[in-house]
């Protein structure tokens, strides 16, 4: 986040250190600090750190204006591109201008809504699959079983079945890979990737896995089609390989490979942390979690929920609205204009960086009465249309907005009530429960909980 050009009047912020600016506070705890800035200092705040200024937005007016109206002056910022461009190339998440428009309306289709409930039955079977392993009274980081849950969620419906063994292994490729990046990202010493430190050896040999294990699948599945054998596939890689632009143009191995690498990365991730935060929070409010329990019961009895159950299951839907807006796994977005800009009153040059951070605003008193507190039922009200843009956005706004959200929320709705049917779940006594900003928002200590089996 860079903005060497000091514009000509500045919005308020702290001063910091005369050489690190806000550097440490940054870095020791983001979250905190953001807050703070942000109530100190309010709608929009000047932040320094080493020699360069990032102006936070705080007010739903100017996260709109960047997001959605001026959208065409921003790109992503050079901290995200830095974190994930090795693993993700030019995948959806980071490309930008006319290649991105063209992938994302070559990818469109995949996730129509027509679409994605064909994978409904694929999540209910993994969810099944996996809490079938538990027992009562035992205790396990909820962390890490949401992440293996929606790995397998992924991996079946990115690449139907083919994959399913090598699950855990390219959990572990990706996991080692987003930690190397955003270590190098954040580092002020920069050691170059190609020395041959252990860690840079490393990342080299899990991006070879990777790309061979996406390469070798794309490949067979060109052979398959050269042989004029009837398409038997039925996942995203398959709609992304069928995908036909209008002059007839397909995407070439290395864009699917760095699309499919960004679905998988970006997908499973973040609905694995939001699961995770759920049984915490429904744990910690037994009163939501009951009623969560009551209304499963009335409109489910004791079959598995389908996709068209969903939408009788409001209070399900506001649990999950709840745990977005308190703990949203995408935890801030970034922008840096690529054009001058006037945000707020405050021009700006090109090179700015803005941060709009959903922790911060998902957690205004000015839009969510008795901010700290969960209370699902604040949504059963149509809050989220009284709302104005920019006040609550988990998924982001605009046209970069999550391509994922459909699928993300009929994975969440449908894991939820399905693991809620049999299972309630409480926090182990004393086990620190710490939000840990990195890429995402991870429980720094994993959630460590006892399962109760339901009779
Ligand atoms: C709870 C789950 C999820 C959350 C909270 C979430 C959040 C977000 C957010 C905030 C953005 C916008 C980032 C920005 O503007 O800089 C985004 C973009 C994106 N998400 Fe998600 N996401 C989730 C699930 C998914 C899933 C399941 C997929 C795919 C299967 C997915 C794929 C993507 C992609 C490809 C983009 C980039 C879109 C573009 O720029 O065109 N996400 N997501």
């Amino acid at each position: 986040m860079a903005t060497t050009e000091t514009p000509i009047r500045l919005p308020p912020g702290p001063k910091g250190t005369p050489l690190f600016g806000l550097a440490f506070q940054v870095l020791r705890d983001p979250l905190a600090t953001l807050v703070r800035l942000a109530r100190q200092y309010g709608d929009i705040v000047c932040i320094r750190v080493f020699k360069q200024y990032r102006i936070l937005l705080n007010l739903p007016e100017y996260i709109e204006q960047v997001s959605i109206v001026q959208h065409a002056k921003f790109h992503k910022s050079t901290l995200t591109k830095d974190v994930t461009e090795r693993l993700l190339g030019q995948g959806l998440l980071i490309s930008e201008g006319d290649f991105w428009r063209r992938q994302r309306r070559l990818a469109q289709p995949a996730f129509h809504r027509s679409r994605i409930v064909e994978y409904g039955a694929t999540m209910v079977e993994c969810a099944d699959k996996h809490s079938s392993a538990w027992r009562d009274g035992e205790v396990r980081d909820m962390a890490q079983e949401m992440m293996a849950m929606t790995l397998d969620i992924a991996v079946r419906t990115l690449f139907g079945t083919t994959l399913s063994g090598q699950a855990a292994n390219v959990g572990h490729s990706l996991g080692f890979l987003m930690r190397y990046s955003l270590r190098k990202a954040r580092s002020p010493l920069k050691v170059p990737e190609s020395w041959p430190t252990p860690n840079n050896r490393r990342a080299q040999r899990e991006t070879e896995f990777l790309d061979s294990l996406v390469y070798r699948i794309i490949a067979e599945r060109q052979k398959e089609e050269a042989s004029g054998a009837p398409n038997p596939h039925n996942d995203l890689l398959a709609m992304l390989m069928s995908a036909m632009d209008e002059d007839g143009t397909q995407m070439t191995p290395k864009q699917l490979r760095d699309e499919t690498m960004t679905l998988f990365l970006a997908g499973h991730e973040t609905t694995a942390l939001t699961l995770s935060w759920t049984w915490y929070l429904l744990g910690e409010n037994p009163q939501a979690e009951a009623r969560l329990y009551e209304e499963l019961r009335e409109v489910l009895g004791g079959r598995a929920p389908q996709v068209a159950d969903l939408e009788r299951l409001p209070y399900l839907k506001a649990v999950i609205s709840e745990v977005l807006r308190l703990y949203p796994a995408a935890y801030t977005i970034a922008r840096t204009s690529i054009a001058p800009c006037t945000i707020g009153g405050y021009d700006f040059p090109v090179d700015t960086t803005f941060v709009m951070s959903q922790w911060v605003m998902h957690r205004d008193a000015r839009y969510f009465d008795d901010p700290e507190a969960f209370r699902p039922e604040r949504w059963l009200d149509g809050l989220e249309n009284r709302l104005p843009a920019g006040a609550y956005f988990p998924f982001g706004d605009g046209p970069r907005r999550c391509i994922g959200q459909g699928f993300a929320l009929l994975e969440l709705g449908l894991v939820v009530a399905r693991v809620a049917q049999h299972f309630r779940f409480k926090l182990v006594r004393g086990h620190p429960v710490v939000p840990e900003p990195l890429v995402t928002l991870r429980a720094k200590y994993g959630i460590k909980m006892t399962i109760h089996a339901r009779p």
